[in-house]
């Protein structure tokens, strides 16, 4: 059994921060979770997922803006946490043509207040944070390995994500914050997102509505099951080897694999076929994602263990159980 630790958690109400705070209370920690359950999506969703974390003596939930850093700070203060998962963010790159000012308030104003949170604290003895897989853009050479420069984002939403990480950088060299950032590479899983493209294809399919396929079909993603990236997250945050400094790490899936195959997938789930809809390339996509995973496979042992093929399976189960389908 791991030490026990007070561990807050923003973003709980999340689809990858729900299943990591389940996944601590599980481990025998105790969690404050920290979310301010806005509406970019249906918040029915949030609200069910903290639902289904259950009732415990050692979970807390506070409804706060991490962009509020007096609120923060307080919270902090008061729960004196010993390790900071910080996954809350604005999502998703398309969301960012539209509204760009909510990725600055919670990408940026937030980071910081976490960043500042974390200085002020003398409890906390390491920092874990999300950052993207979309920071490579589209000239990384394939795999993308955490050396790559990763200084030419094509969205908004990679902008704040890169920039987080050099935030997180300076605070590292000036104030010796033990961090670590994780470059997440399309996670998907049961309580998963409705603004990504298999939450979308999964409800088009099953009902029997066309899907918008961009750059007909031509992208490709390295898929990452959300098991897989909760068991090396909770590695990491278990990690008793507090390392010194500031870590980048990929978490991505065995391998990239094309959208058409991955549709093939979903509708194979479904039981019923795909209309596929053909549309050009969204403005500020990635062609294809790949993660190199020689450093976390070596400091983590972290290998891949769910396929697309059971993967995919799992979450359509969900999805009809969730609405009663
Ligand atoms: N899911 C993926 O494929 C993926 C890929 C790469 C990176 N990430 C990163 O991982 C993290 C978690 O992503 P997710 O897929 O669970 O997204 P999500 O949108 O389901 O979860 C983010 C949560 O943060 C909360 N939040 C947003 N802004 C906030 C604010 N200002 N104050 C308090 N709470 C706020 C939201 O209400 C939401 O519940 C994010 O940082 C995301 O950028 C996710």
């Amino acid at each position: 059994m791991p030490e026990h630790m007070r561990i807050i958690v923003t973003g709980a109400a999340g689809f990858i921060g729900s299943h990591a705070v389940k996944a601590l209370l599980k481990s025998g920690h105790s969690v404050l979770a920290i979310d301010n359950l806005n509406d970019y999506y249906d918040s029915k969703l949030k609200n069910d997922r903290l639902e289904n974390i259950g009732k415990s003596n050692s979970f807390e939930f506070e409804k706060v803006d991490i962009s509020d850093h007096i609120k923060i700070n307080k919270l902090f203060d008061n729960y004196k946490p010993m390790r900071v998962l910080h996954l809350a963010a604005q999502a998703g790159v398309r969301f960012s043509i539209e509204n760009p000012f909510s990725y600055i308030e919670s990408n940026l104003k937030g980071h910081l207040s976490i960043l500042e949170a974390v200085r002020s604290s003398a409890s906390v003895q390491h920092l874990v944070y999300a950052s993207s897989s979309s920071v490579y853009g589209n000239d990384t050479d394939v795999p993308f390995s955490e050396n790559a420069r990763a200084d030419k984002p094509a969205s908004l939403y990679a902008a704040t994500k890169r920039a987080d990480e050099l935030m997180s950088e300076s605070y590292s060299s000036l104030y010796k914050i033990p961090q670590t950032g994780l470059r997440f590479f399309t996670v998907y899983g049961p309580w998963g997102r409705p603004d990504m493209a298999y939450w979308l294809f999964t409800k088009a399919i099953l009902e029997s509505k066309p899907i918008k396929v961009f750059n007909n079909g031509d992208l490709e993603r390295d898929f990452t099951y959300i098991d897989d990236v909760i068991e090396t997250t909770v590695k990491i945050i278990e990690d008793k080897k507090i390392r010194d400094g500031h870590r980048i790490y990929n978490i991505g899936g065995s391998r990239p694999r094309r959208l058409q195959e991955f549709i093939d997938l979903i509708a194979k789930a479904c039981a019923k076929p795909a209309i596929c809809q053909n549309f050009p390339m969204q403005p500020g996509d990635v062609y294809r994602t790949s993660a190199d995973l020689t450093k976390i496979s070596k400091d983590y042992d972290y290998q891949p263990r769910i396929d697309l093929e059971v993967g995919i399976p799992h979450f359509v189960d969900w999805y009809r159980e969730y609405f009663e389908l």
